[in-house]
């Protein structure tokens, strides 16, 4: 009986309250929130800042508000938004916005979204924000071109495919847009590939200074997986950095099923040679002084010998971020510190920070004896790899810039 109210109370708690729930999911693993939401304002209504070499833009606001938002869109000009990146008035959108991938949506989920979007969103009379980039850097026109290279047609999922590994398929490319961190940016910044018929598809890369490993290969179970999609950790794994947001603002709302789908479609993509993570001389980076550190400081919670807690402090053995090549996001870990998302399922732990705590060789000793230690097999950090993290420019959300 007590069991029973638990699972009832949940269930009423997690309910949706929209109009259009299906419209609301497709949101959610859109992720719209994420990027239309400035820090401390209100959702949906614009304002956070995307960094470009020529300067910072700005999200709009697309609440149903008339003047300010998308409220005089037509189900035409909102499909002609996400699928081709062209806004009402004619003005191609910034790649920012990952249309390329959205563009994948279905017609019954778009359509379902902008029901949504239009009648369940509070409208918010939030003015947009110009961008950053001087007027004559800004003519938009050659974004025209970008779009006609680089965009390409919806997806036509492969015949033999199981119905999951295509649902999984459509979730990952499609609304969920994963590759718009996970796979590497070309020349124009455009992604190399947006679906798995190129192996550069979600094969790893480094966006505003923490590099999304690549999902191709991956040695987790489907079940460990599905788990750190939905409350953002699993018995030894643990997410961070902006893999955080993610899963606090959209794939902790996935359905079962729908991360099950997801977890199966991943672990279809194979390991490419050239992606394949360099194995270098794992000793090369070790030393006394940085097993000093890490006993000292890290191993009352990963334990000396890097396992961990279960359900509590991830392991750092044969983990993705340790033996990265790029060893940024390990590094600004150590920085930063980390905390797990909070979700439904999902206590938050944190990771205290070490910046002011230990100096730059200190970071560097400590970062390059977990990456060869246990059997990790990284290549060593070079020296300017620390400062750099340690440096960097630290990007609050809606704009503001701080050094730090
Ligand atoms: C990764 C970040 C990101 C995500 C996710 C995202 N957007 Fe955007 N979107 C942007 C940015 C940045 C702009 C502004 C681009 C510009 O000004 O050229 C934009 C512009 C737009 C516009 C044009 C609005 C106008 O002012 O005319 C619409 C409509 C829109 N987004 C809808 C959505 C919807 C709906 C979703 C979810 C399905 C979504 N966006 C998800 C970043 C994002
Ligand atoms: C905003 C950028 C961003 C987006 C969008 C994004 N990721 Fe990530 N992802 C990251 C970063 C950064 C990491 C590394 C942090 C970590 O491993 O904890 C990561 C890590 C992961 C991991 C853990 C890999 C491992 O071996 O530890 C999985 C699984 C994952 N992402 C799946 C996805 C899926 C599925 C999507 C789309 C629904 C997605 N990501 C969208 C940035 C992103
Ligand atoms: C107070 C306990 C604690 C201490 C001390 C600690 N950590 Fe952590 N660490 C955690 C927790 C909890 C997480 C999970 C946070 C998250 O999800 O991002 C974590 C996450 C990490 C991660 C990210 C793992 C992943 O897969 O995303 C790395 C790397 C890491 N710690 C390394 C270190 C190093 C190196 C030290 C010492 C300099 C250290 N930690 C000290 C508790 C701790």
């Amino acid at each position: 009986m007590r069991n029973l109210l638990i699972v009832t109370g949940l269930l009423v708690s997690t309910a949706s309250l929209a109009a259009h729930p299906e419209g609301e999911y497709v949101a959610r693993v859109s992720d719209c929130i994420a990027c239309h939401t400035a820090a401390g304002g209100a959702p949906m209504a614009g304002g956070k800042a995307f960094p470009t070499p020529l300067g910072d833009i700005y999200s709009t606001n697309i609440t149903p508000d008339k003047t300010h938002g998308i409220g005089s869109y037509s189900y035409a000009d909102f499909e002609k938004a996400l699928r081709q990146g062209i806004a009402k008035d004619g003005h191609p959108l910034y790649p920012a916005m990952p249309y390329p991938s959205y563009a994948k949506l279905s017609d019954p989920d778009l359509r379902a979204l902008y029901d949504y979007m239009m009648q369940d969103v509070p409208p918010s009379a939030t003015a947009n924000r110009e961008s950053d980039i001087p007027w004559l850097l800004s003519a938009r026109w050659p974004l025209h071109i970008w779009n006609a290279f680089f965009t390409d047609s919806p997806q036509t999922a492969s015949t033999n495919a199981s119905d999951a590994l295509k649902r999984g398929a459509y979730l990952v490319s499609g609304p969920g847009h994963c590759g718009a961190c996970h796979t590497p940016r070309g020349f124009a910044m455009q992604e190399k590939a947006y679906d798995d018929s190129d192996a550069a598809f979600l094969s790893g890369e480094t966006i505003d200074g923490w590099y999304a490993p690549s999902l191709r290969g991956l040695d987790l179970s489907a079940e460990e997986l599905a788990s750190l999609l939905l409350i953002g950790r699993s018995k030894h794994a643990a997410i961070s950095g902006s893999m955080s947001e993610v899963v606090t603002q959209s794939t902790q709302y996935l359905t079962k099923p729908d991360a099950d789908a997801i977890a199966q479609y991943l672990l279809s993509l194979k390991a490419d040679a050239s992606t394949r993570q360099t194995k270098a001389n794992p000793h090369a980076g070790q030393s006394d002084a940085g097993k000093t550190v890490y006993l000292r400081y890290c191993s009352t919670c990963h334990g000396a010998q890097g396992k961990g807690t279960d359900d509590n402090v991830p392991s750092l053995v044969n983990n993705r971020m340790v033996q990265a090549e790029d060893p940024s996001s390990l590094i600004r870990v150590i920085v930063e510190g980390a905390e797990t998302p909070t979700t439904w399922g999902n206590v938050s732990y944190k990771m205290p920070a070490y910046r002011g705590t230990l100096n730059d060789q200190q970071i560097r000793d400590v970062t390059n004896y977990v990456r060869g230690a246990w059997g990790n097999n990284a290549p060593p950090a070079d020296a300017g790899a620390v400062s750099t993290v340690n440096k960097r420019e630290t990007r609050h959300e809606g704009g503001a810039v701080a050094t730090q």
